[in-house]
């Protein structure tokens, strides 16, 4: 599994699991938490959620997987990297930590590994900032993160006290989404601060695409795995698919180790023709 450094030193798995949509709705439970088990087992070391991914629903999905997997020895604690994310509205000073404690009571832990802000919201990142600090400080969570921040975004953070502390900044980035790679993925290198993509299969779209289809083929996997690789390309970016099916979670963990050949770049560059401007960045 290719790694990625975070600006702390921390090296954490190139390709991890999203979690939006698991856990709305109380028939689909079991089989979600059976596919963050599963995810587990063929060597999932990150796990991506928030506190809006069904209301709280899908933190314990995770929580619950991650519980047995731990009890049954499948993995330890520190070996999992756990991201979860505030909801804008609640990151006043205070309101971040009280939902960063219910966040850790749904997931069952003590601390999280990496906590977000989903998107830029109406709280000062200043006032957010000094709250993340102080479940830093209390040890709630290991370390801090943005999610949505455009460049601007980005130079307002690190203009704030303690922003040049963030860690990663997540951003809807795949083949066909490739808008970051004008101006806030090169502030973003500038700034020794890494990537993390989400939707980076484009919930499911690239994995029919013809071009990741025949790059695939080529190499003997699927057009999702190709899709995951070109998203990994570069040491700084971190993959987060989403996949509750068997097969699909199957055939992302046997994605990691691949590495797309100058041809099979130039035939994406051919398809999907990077951004020749500013372009607003792309949200779900
Ligand atoms: N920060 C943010 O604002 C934000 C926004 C969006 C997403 N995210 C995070 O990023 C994660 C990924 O994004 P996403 O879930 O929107 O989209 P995605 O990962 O690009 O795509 C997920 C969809 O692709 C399907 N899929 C997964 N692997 C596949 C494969 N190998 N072959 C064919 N289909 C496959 C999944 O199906 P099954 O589930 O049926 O297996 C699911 O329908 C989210 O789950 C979430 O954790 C963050």
């Amino acid at each position: 599994m290719p790694l990625v450094t975070l600006p702390d030193g921390a090296r954490v798995p190139a390709l991890g699991l999203g979690t939006w949509r698991m856990g709305e709705q109380a028939r689909t439970r079991r089989h979600e938490v059976d596919a963050v088990r599963l995810a587990l087992e063929l060597g999932c070391r990150l796990i991506d959620t928030a506190e809006m991914y069904g209301e709280g629903g899908a933190e314990e999905v995770v929580g619950e997987a991650l519980a047995g997997a731990i009890a049954d020895g499948v993995v330890t604690r520190d070996e999992v990297f756990v991201v979860t994310k505030v909801y804008p509205h609640n990151a006043s000073r205070k309101g971040v930590a009280e939902a960063c404690a219910r966040s850790l009571s749904r997931l069952r832990l003590d601390h999280v590994d990496l906590y977000l802000l989903h998107w830029p919201g109406s709280h000062p990142i200043a006032e957010t900032i000094g709250g993340f600090a102080g479940l830093v400080a209390s040890g709630r969570i290991r370390r801090w993160g943005v999610s949505n921040f455009d460049a601007k975004g980005m130079a307002r953070v690190w203009r704030a006290p303690g922003g040049e502390n963030c860690a990663v900044n997540q951003v809807y980035y795949s083949a066909s989404q490739r808008g970051i790679e004008h101006d806030l993925l090169p502030w973003q290198r500038e700034h020794a601060l890494p990537t993390m993509a989400y939707c980076p299969i484009d919930q499911g779209a690239l994995a029919a695409d013809q071009v990741f289809t025949e790059i695939g083929a080529r190499h003997g996997v699927s057009a999702a795995q190709a899709a995951l690789a070109w998203v990994m390309r570069d040491p700084d970016v971190i993959a987060i698919p989403k996949a509750v099916s068997a097969p699909h979670l199957r055939d992302n963990f046997a994605a990691a180790g691949l590495r797309l050949t100058a041809r099979d770049l130039t035939e994406v560059e051919i398809a999907f023709p990077p951004p020749d401007g500013p372009e607003p960045l792309a949200m779900v």
